[in-house]
């Protein structure tokens, strides 16, 4: 197969996973609106051709957090990432360093914060959730500190979770279930059981000792029922910043008010993210509410952005409204999947590329100074205010 895109990776990932492994990264909650959304309303907005500019020089190059990035791209924190490709978070972690992005480790990484940290030089970033036993996070958050984690990123939107039914239908646990139905489907898929068997772990590995506890293993959403706090305000993120004294990035914003709270409370970082349409179904897509919360911000933090980022052109169009990069779940995970390491490589090289390319088209040659007048209004976007006014798109009826 002719690797040119990120789908192919999906189809190449879907070939090549179990069926419930592929669903849970591919597959969002309830009704799946949010998850379409993303992709809609990315897909809605129009960049402007312009032409005539010289394109000899064009850069990817960009600085976030006080670092330099190859690119305006992350890897987003995925759970299970480790059921995708046998040692999924090194494949993962190794890739971003050679590329030179940052990679992100989930608290349910199924490798653990010391696995990674011995498999990779650059350092990487960390999630962590809330859980109801503080002192568990507080643990947690000393292994980031002790394997030099350059980042904390502290989710806030999973408080409880948003029903994926095919998870459900699937009846996806860690590690997998063996019913004769996935037997099946893991038998026709060797080159995966094989790695995954031979992986280093098969459970949460930040997690262990947490998870003997618990009365032995459930399934997912089950077990997050019982361990994540319900209870958690924004007192909590206080908690948490007096712990950290690294970069501390807030993740779950969509919304302008909250925005607003997550400023307030010092943080250095916000990701406009829905969980990539995986929790509160009926919501809004990311790229809508991207101008109001940087607009809400006004520069008191820098806004990552999340959710539907498939290629190089969704990226521009995140930056021109105002992102200073993105990070990508699913389509880590699809070329994860596919491929391992390479996979991740290749996903990044396609990424890069596309956004190298359509920058140039709209007549720019550097990330760093995309603005909003590289788009064309359309009806999906409310632009804010307080960005640069733009051209108003051509009206149909001017000439008549
Ligand atoms: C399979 C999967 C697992 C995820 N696990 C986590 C997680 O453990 N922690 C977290 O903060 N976000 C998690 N997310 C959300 C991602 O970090 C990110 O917000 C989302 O994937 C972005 O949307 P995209 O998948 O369209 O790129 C997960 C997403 C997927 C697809």
């Amino acid at each position: 197969m002719v690797i040119t895109s990120i789908s192919d990776l999906r189809e190449l990932a879907r070939r090549r996973v179990p069926r419930a492994i592929f669903d849970y990264a591919d597959r969002g909650s309830y009704d799946e609106i949010t998850i379409r959304r993303n992709r809609e309303d990315l897909d809605a907005i129009e960049l402007r051709q312009r032409v005539m500019v010289n394109l000899t020089e064009l850069s990817a190059r960009t600085t976030v957090l006080g670092e330099e990035w190859a690119m305006p791209v992350a890897i987003a924190p995925t759970g299970l990432t480790g059921l995708f490709y046998g040692n999924g978070e090194i494949h993962g972690a190794r890739a971003a360093q050679a590329f030179g992005v940052p990679f992100c480790l989930s608290t349910m990484s199924i490798c653990s914060l010391e696995d990674v940290r011995a498999a990779v030089k650059a350092p990487f970033w960390f999630q962590l959730y809330l859980m109801r036993d503080r002192s568990f996070n507080e643990d947690l958050i000393a292994r980031a500190r002790a394997a030099g984690c350059s980042a904390l990123v502290l989710t806030l939107d999973l408080q409880v979770q948003g029903v994926r039914r095919q998870d459900a239908k699937n009846g996806l646990s860690v590690p997998p279930r063996l019913t004769l139905k996935n037997m099946l489907d893991i038998a026709s898929k060797p080159e995966w059981a094989l790695r995954v068997l031979f992986g280093k772990r098969r459970t949460f590995g930040n997690l262990d000792a947490r998870m003997k506890n618990t009365g032995g293993l459930r399934t997912l959403s089950q077990w997050i029922a019982s361990q994540f706090d319900p209870a958690v305000t924004w007192q909590d993120v206080q908690w948490v910043r007096d712990r950290w004294p690294g970069k501390l990035i807030l993740k779950g914003i969509l919304d302008p008010e909250d925005a607003d709270l997550a400023a307030r409370t010092g943080a250095d970082a916000i990701v406009v993210s829905n969980h990539g349409g995986r929790q509160l179904d009926g919501a809004c897509s990311t790229i809508a509410v991207l101008p109001e919360v940087v607009d809400a911000v006004s520069g008191r933090c820098e806004v990552l952005f999340d959710g539907g980022v498939r290629c190089g052109q969704d990226v521009l169009k995140a930056l021109a409204l105002g992102a200073r990069a993105c990070l990508i779940g699913k389509t880590f995970l699809y070329s994860l999947a596919a491929m391992g390491e390479a996979g991740v490589a290749l996903a990044l090289d396609i990424l890069r590329k596309e956004l190298l390319v359509s920058l140039g088209l709209t007549g720019q040659t550097d990330v760093r100074a995309v603005s909003p007048s590289i788009l064309r209004r359309t009806g999906a976007i409310r632009f804010p205010l307080s960005l640069p006014a733009l051209p108003a798109a051509p009206s149909a009826t001017r000439d008549s």
